[in-house]
């Protein structure tokens, strides 16, 4: 039923939603806020480590706000947007006080000041948390501000359904949704005078990982796929530390090895004694030795590949592809800080890692790369317009991404516990910028002919039918399982032409085999196989874009490490790759923009290496 009053509709209920959700509530207008699961449940829930703020105890030490600024650019490997990496760090001690006001239980030291803990990129601790479950406190304290505004009808909750498409007007401006209510399965249509994609990132796409089964970047595709474009879609980050498993990884946080976790390998090859009986001197600490300066604490995309290489010079566990991730000298007290994480790896692999090694290898765990955004900087570029409604809008007017499925912030690769900040941070500061929008507009969406939004609905109601009517002879399931090996192996941790070209065909091939599947479950009823098979047919158009952008960036930066171009290259790639959908072609063209560097330039990326 269409409303008179001007609505923002968000999808995503993680920390990046809620954020939004609450500042627009506050600024007067109303929200819908779509979900796929229960808000509480969103993945942010998932993080652990904590959130990164230069606050009064890390400024003693000597910390900045522009330390922080400095440390993302340069763990982004320069590929970031300064103006707003700039405001995020200024903001973020501002965000701390804000979460503290609301009840997080940040962890304190014995004079009441909240506790830091060292981690990836940094030698300043400067990181705010709360045992090792920060993503799970963080979200409760914003769902609870966010049913404040529940109870006064500014915010209107749809958990349960499903995003499918962007209804996009003659102007090409986003006006609002169509969903799926995935328990009686009606689709529908919804206005909105401005859509905020927060979906989180794409970790489905490569089979296992360390996101939720929620995380499959569906609902970016398609976006992608009604004229929205992708920015750096090849930079995904592998996580050094994660409990490989059978159906998924799970996340053993950074947060270890900043409280003093080491990661080592026997020295002699093969070794099959107990970690508890290999004497110090034949173990290899080998992030210490060879980057002496941050130890265990370089950042992600360099301890993934450091583990990698160990491994595959057959010096992992065993001669297997794991490494020991040890805390079993840390004092009790600090321990105790963990238990968070201890009691998950123990409940899935029986083992005490108070006593016992841990054993890890790397998972794929964020998506750098996502919805191209734009912003109004500054004229001395030290960070954006407030309330400037360019402001994380994607090219397609009216439609904004904020948190994970925003490309923005953390270039080539995330530093840990920037994403809670950077998700809601983008709720808070960007919030404001899409109410802009909504208060510039002349026609509601509330104005608009009923037959824009039927036929955007009809679309996905053929969609949705063709799937379930499908006859033929392949197996979803099966066919998801394959995309996952494939981009596992050729487009994650090393990544080199052929193997590219490989992928690309096998994903080609799957595209192919998609058009003749046969679904489990026809009903309609609380139907989770349409779910993930309209998924899987968007993660496969969402591969094609990121092995096509890993392919034509012929270097390597930040987590995009190729075999065959292992330098960077800034005269040519010191740019963002933007991936626009073909859509007579259904293919994405790739082109490249440059990024601006106007308060860091780039330099070496080190880390103080010994042999650099
Ligand atoms: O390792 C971690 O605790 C993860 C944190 C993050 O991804 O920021």
């Amino acid at each position: 039923m269409a409303s008179s009053k001007p609505r923002i509709i968000i999808v995503g209920g993680g920390l990046a939603g809620l954020a939004g959700a609450i500042k627009i509530a506050e600024s007067g207008l109303d929200v819908d806020l779509f979900s796929m699961v229960p808000v509480k449940r969103s993945h942010s829930v998932c993080a652990q480590g904590g959130i990164n703020a230069c606050n009064k105890v890390a400024r003693q030490q000597g910390y900045s706000e522009w330390m922080h600024f400095d440390e993302t650019v340069y763990g982004g490997d320069f590929l970031n947007h300064q103006p707003p990496v700039y405001d995020m760090a200024n903001m973020a001690p501002k965000i701390i006080d804000l979460l503290d006001r609301m009840g997080v239980p940040f962890n304190r030291t014995s004079e009441g000041e909240r506790d830091l803990r060292l981690f990836g990129g940094s030698l300043f601790k400067r990181t705010h948390f709360a045992g090792a479950t920060t993503g799970q406190q963080l979200m409760y304290a914003l769902d609870e501000q966010a049913r404040r505004w529940e109870v006064q009808g500014k915010v209107t909750k749809y958990e349960f359904w499903e995003f499918l498409w962007p209804v996009v007007d003659e102007q090409g401006a986003c006006r609002g949704i169509i969903a799926q209510d995935m328990r009686t399965m009606q689709i529908r249509a919804f206005r909105g005078d401005a859509v905020i994609m927060a979906t989180g990132g794409n970790g489905l796409i490569f089979g296992k990982s360390t996101n939720s089964v929620i995380c499959t970047g569906g609902a970016a595709a398609r976006c992608y796929q009604a004229g929205a474009w992708l920015g750096n879609p090849e930079f995904i980050q592998v996580h050094p530390t994660a409990i490989p498993g059978e159906d998924k990884c799970r996340l053993m946080s950074e947060s270890a090895r900043g409280e003093g976790g080491r990661v080592w390998v026997p020295r002699k090859k093969g070794d099959t004694r107990p970690p508890g009986q290999i004497p110090e001197a034949e173990r290899w600490y080998f992030l210490e030795e060879k980057y002496p300066k941050y130890g265990n604490l370089v950042p992600r995309d360099i301890a993934t590949r450091e583990i990698f290489f160990a491994c595959r010079d057959g010096l992992g566990i065993g001669g297997g592809r794991m490494v020991y991730l040890d805390c079993t000298h840390l004092p009790d007290a600090t321990k105790h800080k963990l238990a968070g994480i201890f009691e998950i790896y123990e409940k899935f692999t029986g083992d005490d890692p108070c006593h016992v090694a841990m054993k890890i290898f790397p998972a794929v765990h964020y998506t750098m790369g996502g919805l191209y955004t734009s912003f109004e900087p500054k004229p001395d570029f030290k960070g954006m317009v407030p309330g400037h409604p360019k402001n994380m809008m994607t090219n397609v007017p009216g439609l904004y991404a904020f948190g994970e499925v925003n490309y923005q912030y953390h270039g080539g690769n995330r530093l840990g516990a920037n994403a809670l900040l950077s998700c809601i941070f983008d709720g808070l500061f960007c919030g404001p910028s899409a109410v802009q929008y909504v208060q510039d507009q002349k026609s509601p969406a509330a104005d608009l002919p009923e037959s824009l939004y039927q036929k955007f609905a009809q679309q996905e109601e053929t969609k949705a039918r063709k799937l379930i009517e499908s006859n033929g002879t392949f197996n979803p399931y099966t066919l998801h399982r394959q995309l996952g090996d494939v981009m596992t192996d050729y487009c994650t941790v090393v990544r080199e032409e052929n193997g590219l070209r490989t992928a690309a065909e096998h994903v080609d091939r799957l595209r192919d085999q998609f058009r003749a599947l046969k679904l489990s479950d026809t009903g309609m009823w609380t139907n989770q196989s349409l779910s993930f098979t309209r998924a899987l047919g968007d993660m496969l158009v969402y591969a094609q874009a990121i092995l096509a952008g890993a392919s034509l960036r012929k270097e390597s930066r930040g987590a995009h490490y190729r075999s065959d171009f292992t330098e960077r290259n800034d005269a040519q790639f010191l740019k963002t790759t933007v991936a626009k959908y073909d859509k007579a072609k259904d293919r994405p063209v790739i082109e490249f923009e440059a990024v601006p560097t106007p308060l860091i330039q780039p330099r070496a990326r080190t880390y103080g290496k010994v042999d650099a």
